[in-house]
């Protein structure tokens, strides 16, 4: 995991790639993930269904202290866990388009000192202004995920 957070840190302005094997390593990566991410953040997830954006997320709730439970907010299109630092989670796999988030109150999460991390952000990309984090993940195999990481500002 020291590797993971070394490798971010020396590649600080390019894109960062990963490849885990199991969902642990993903929650791992998205625990090391968050000791390089200081809100307000936007963390866009993309990426099929399966593919460890949740997982990812449950690693950076860690990360980030937050002792939740955390699980795709598929019905609810959006959690949030507070505590210290606060970690607003949404799923936009419902949703059809930008004008659907900003419904739901996007400006206000925007204003708030708080990690957002968007699953299903390929439906909702005219809400972004190109100054999020980017997390790409493919499916290589049944266990093997490549986990691609780019802009933003990690710190
Ligand atoms: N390397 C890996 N990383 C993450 N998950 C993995 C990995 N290998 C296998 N898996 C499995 O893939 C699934 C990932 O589920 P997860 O809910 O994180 O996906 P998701 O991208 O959030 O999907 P959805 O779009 O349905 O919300 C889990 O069943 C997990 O056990
Ligand atoms: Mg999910």
């Amino acid at each position: 995991m020291v590797h993971y957070l070394k490798t971010l840190k020396q590649k600080a302005d390019s894109m960062k790639e990963i490849i885990t094997h199991h969902e642990k390593e993903t929650e791992a990566f998205g625990r090391e993930l968050a000791k390089l991410i200081s809100p307000p953040a936007v963390l866009c997830l993309y990426g099929e269904l399966g593919a460890g954006k949740t997982a990812l997320i449950r690693g950076l709730a860690e990360g980030m202290g937050l002792t939740c439970t955390v699980s795709s907010p598929t019905f609810t299109i959006v959690n949030e866990y507070l505590g210290e630092r606060e970690l607003i989670h949404f799923d936009m796999y419902r949703l059809n388009g930008a004008d659907e988030l900003f419904d739901i109150g996007w400006e206000d999460y925007l204003r708030r000192n708080a990690v957002l991390a968007v699953e299903w952000s390929e439906n909702v990309e005219d809400a972004f202004d190109g100054s999020e984090i980017r997390i790409r993940f493919e499916k290589l195999s049944d266990t093997e995920r490549r986990i691609t990481v780019e802009g933003g500002e990690l710190c």
